[in-house]
């Protein structure tokens, strides 16, 4: 399967990826890796894996409207099976999400539907949870709302720091993000009606 990557910054969760397929643990191949800013450190990481590489930066563009159309175009030349969202900090249209409804992954810093948005692992502390954690969803119109497919718990412990549950929380990301993909690229993994099937059946 051909696989397109959306990032904005660091790429950690683009190189587990990059090893999962490289290592044969995903049957699809990286094709492309695209940010919206020129400076994302994932850049680097998909180049040093031999990976096609795009920036598309918002500013010139007039509205979001205008830079979805330039960024679906973009994606589309690609031919991707999967669009997998790691990192990318910007809201896409939902005029973006239909054209590539079903498609598209993302991974969030949350036991959704808890903690939506910005600053989850700050929220998580402030709000006194024990629990915290990542999930992986189909991206739909509704933000941080598509059906999850897979959730990864972690532990908050007293007087943690926001970065040290921030990576507890990432090393967990790399473990299940990977593993969401290879169920995709088998086709064990689909969204039909909004709806996560796994095998046929829903999740
Ligand atoms: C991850 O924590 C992910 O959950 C969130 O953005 C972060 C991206 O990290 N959506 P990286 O760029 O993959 O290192």
């Amino acid at each position: 399967k051909r696989i397109l990557v959306l990032i904005s910054g660091n790429g950690s969760n683009l190189q587990a990826i990059l090893d999962a397929c490289q290592e044969g643990r995903v049957a699809g191949e990286v094709v492309a890796v695209v940010s919206n800013k020129g400076e994302a450190y994932g850049l680097t990481r998909a180049r040093a894996a031999g990976c096609a590489t795009e920036v598309l930066e918002a500013a010139g563009f007039a509205d979001r409207a205008a830079y979805d159309a330039a960024l679906g175009d973009l994606v589309e030349g690609y031919r991707p099976d999967l669009i997998v969202m790691a990192g990318f900090m910007r809201i896409l249209s939902p005029a973006f999400i239909a054209r590539f409804h079903g498609r598209m992954l993302n991974i969030h810093p949350s036991l959704l539907p808890k903690f939506q948005g910005l600053h989850t692992h700050r929220r998580a502390i402030e709000a006194g949870e024990s629990e915290h954690g990542a999930s992986v969803h189909f991206v739909t119109e509704e933000l941080d709302g598509g059906p999850v497919v897979l959730q990864a718990r972690v532990p908050i412990f007293e007087g943690d720091t926001e970065a040290e549950v921030a990576a507890r929380v990432q090393v967990q990301e790399h473990a299940i993000y990977p593993l969401v993909v290879s169920w995709f690229c088998m086709g064990r993994l689909v969204m039909m009606q909004d709806k996560a099937l796994m095998d046929g059946e829903p999740l």
